[in-house]
């Protein structure tokens, strides 16, 4: 059974006290949730603290986005190498925010994937569709053709290894959440998916994330489905006890039975 996967995405909010209150928060009440992953994506700038706060715990620390390259003359780019060195083990990559709003391309996203992976940072990266995609029935389509641009030449194993959020844009930020069984028909497309381009075992240790206002009254529901195997939680990883209440709902479900993905 894989591990289920509870991801806060800070996105850019707080400041350097109200960041290690937050995490300090989640850190103190984090042994209560051992069935399933915690993991916290706090602005760049913060990640050092996080992780000093975090240091000794069990939480998970990651980044919002990186760059491909390794280093030299990219001015305000930082590389999975510098993350690596403020603590983090993750790397969100292709949010639809950095997507829409930065112009990000799926082959940008696969460049930064494969140089997270080469770099032993873990990528989790983001598809889905928007409204408009949805409502001329795409979404299959659309989220096929993110996902064989944004991780094309992926080893069985790297791809084992990365994590896949499935965020429909129209749900992020709006409180319009998808229903249950529209977040299962895209991740259950997903596996198959990926069983398809590699084989069944592959498919079946991929992490496949929800994100799109998940909030403690609507995660359970989210998290029961079968292919659904945790959230990327934006707003409501903002508050500790929130975010927390989701990682309950999460380790209900997961029970004892859980074991963790072999290169997590
Ligand atoms: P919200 O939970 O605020 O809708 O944001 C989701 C998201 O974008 C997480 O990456």
């Amino acid at each position: 059974m894989r591990k289920p996967l509870i991801a806060g995405n800070w996105k850019m909010n707080t400041d350097s006290q109200s960041a290690a209150a937050l995490a300090r928060s989640i850190s103190d009440q984090s042994p209560g949730y051992g069935a399933v992953d915690l993991l916290v994506c706090p602005p760049y700038c913060y990640l050092k603290t996080v992780s000093a706060v975090l240091a000794g715990g069990t939480v998970l620390l990651g980044a919002q986005d990186m760059f491909h390259e390794a280093n030299g003359a990219f001015t305000g780019e930082i590389s999975a190498a510098m993350l690596k060195d403020c603590g983090a083990t993750h790397v969100i990559l292709g949010h639809s925010e950095r997507r829409h709003i930065l112009g990000e391309t799926d082959q940008a996203v696969n460049k930064k994937t494969l140089a997270a992976h080469q770099a032993g940072l873990i990528p989790i990266v983001c598809v889905g569709e928007l409204l408009s995609e949805r409502e001329a029935g795409q979404t299959a389509q659309v989220i096929r053709r993110q996902f064989d641009g944004s991780l094309a030449g992926l080893s069985a194993e790297l791809m084992a290894a990365t994590v896949i959020a499935y965020e429909p844009v129209w749900a992020i930020g709006t409180g319009k959440v998808a229903t249950p069984q529209q977040a299962e028909e895209v991740h259950a497309d997903l596996r198959k998916l990926i069983a398809e381009r590699y084989n069944a075992a592959t498919a079946d240790r991929v992490r496949i994330l929800y994100g799109g206002s998940v909030k403690p009254d609507n995660a359970a529901e989210l998290l029961g489905q079968s292919d659904v195997d945790g959230a990327l939680v934006g707003g409501a990883s903002l508050k500790a006890d929130d975010f927390l209440a989701i990682a309950a709902a999460g380790t209900l479900l997961a029970g004892d039975d859980v074991t963790r993905p072999q290169n997590a």
